[in-house]
């Protein structure tokens, strides 16, 4: 099979205008703590519409700086989602507390607000929000609770990249949000990400924390706090200057292909497709659901063996391993979790997919099943990751 009969599972766009603004970077020499970071940062304060963002190393690297800001340390619980990329609970651990993983709802996949208020003990300190798949998290509820509670918010939007809850921008609701701008995503910088945040006094110790916890004022190599080298580069900077002035057509491209995915899963027996519910979701994936009865390994296998790729997405962080072995995490803690992450796989989703390729996948997946259903074997050694 050629390389490009392959479908990959995400592609970023890259085009000329990246191209130029990464040249005008390395050509002035100014390759970090420069302008372009300066210009970045101000670029997504004025798209979402909040006073200050933060660029940072990496989605990762937000939030934990949301997290130490926010004074959580040892001794502490922090209520998070399991079904979300590991990064949301190491962030946790990083400060020294405890993830503690409340139930998602069926639909959603985000967090159900009455487990998470079901979770809180006199430890917990903060609720760490995800935004999964780009679907907003119920955010004026998890509020009222937080309020309610006394606790701490800081929000994961990684996946949801200039989303936002009843057409108010998520980084506006008077918490920290955090967008993740690996090459998967919505909008790239490479690696990289960002802190969105109304708050001036919060925007300073961001500022501080992510460049080696200088001074307030920038005085040079004076440090006035523990921080870390969690800066981005000019050169990653540059990337996104140039992703965020495409970004509009990127999010309108992406909800086009789910449109098309939408339409045909419907006709797909065994699949049950992506949730439409009152929000609008920002498209970071196509991840349908698999009926139970089927092996989402062997389905993923017969599809690689056509040249579309395919992943079980997501897996719990609760049972990855390092969560089973070191905090003692077993299956069966999480059951509505650990059912939607049997059963959903994610499949070939970004921009420039065409019609025709989204065709031959839900395609390859009807015919996937259908052998599945009829015991045909599979392809021999081929399987899930
Ligand atoms: C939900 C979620 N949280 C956090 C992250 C971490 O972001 P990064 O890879 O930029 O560190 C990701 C990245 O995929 C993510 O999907």
């Amino acid at each position: 099979m050629s390389a490009d009969e392959v479908i990959p599972l995400a592609r970023p766009v890259i085009g000329d205008r990246e191209r130029e603004l990464v040249d005008q970077v390395l050509r002035s020499r100014q390759l970090s703590l420069g302008p372009v970071v300066t210009q970045f940062e101000q670029m997504w304060a004025d798209r979402i519409g909040t006073r200050h963002a933060v660029a940072c190393s990496s989605g990762t690297a937000g939030l934990h700086c949301c997290l130490h800001a926010a004074g959580i340390g040892p001794g502490d619980e922090v209520i998070t989602s399991s079904f979300s990329f590991v990064a949301s609970a190491n962030v946790i651990l990083y400060t020294g507390a405890t993830p503690v993983f409340a139930e998602v709802d069926p639909l959603t996949f985000n967090m159900d607000p009455a487990a998470v208020e079901a979770a809180i003990t006199p430890r917990t300190k903060a609720i760490l929000i995800v935004d999964i798949f780009g679907y907003p998290a119920e955010v004026p509820a998890l509020i009222d609770i937080a309020r309610r509670h006394g606790l701490a918010i800081v929000e994961d939007a990684c996946q949801s990249i200039d989303g936002d809850y009843d057409g108010q921008k998520l980084g506006t609701f008077g918490h920290p949000a955090v967008y993740g701008f690996y090459a998967n995503k919505q909008l790239t910088t490479a690696e990289g990400g960002v802190i969105l945040t109304d708050d001036d006094q919060l925007y300073r110790q961001l500022k501080s924390l992510t460049n080696q916890g200088r001074s307030d004022d920038g005085a040079w190599l004076v440090h006035s706090r523990l921080g870390f080298n969690y800066r981005l580069s000019d050169v990653h900077a540059a990337i996104g200057v140039a992703q965020i002035e495409r970004l509009d057509w990127m999010q309108d491209a992406r909800a086009q292909v789910a449109g098309w995915y939408q339409d045909r899963m419907a006709g797909v027996a065994g699949v049950t497709p992506m949730y439409e519910g009152p929000q609008r979701r920002s498209w970071f994936v196509y991840a349908p659901r698999l009926d139970a009865d089927l092996d989402r390994d062997s389905i993923i296998g017969r599809l690689e063996a056509q040249g579309i790729s395919a992943k079980p997405y997501l897996p719990c962080i609760h049972l990855q391993p390092y969560y089973q072995e070191a905090h003692g995490h077993r299956a069966g803690e999480l059951p509505v979790t650990e059912a939607i992450s049997a059963s959903t796989i994610a499949l070939p989703f970004f921009c420039e997919l065409t019609e025709q390729q989204v065709d031959r996948v839900c395609t390859a997946l009807d015919a996937a099943i259908q052998a599945e259903r009829a015991g045909a074997p599979g392809p021999v050694g081929a399987g899930a990751a």
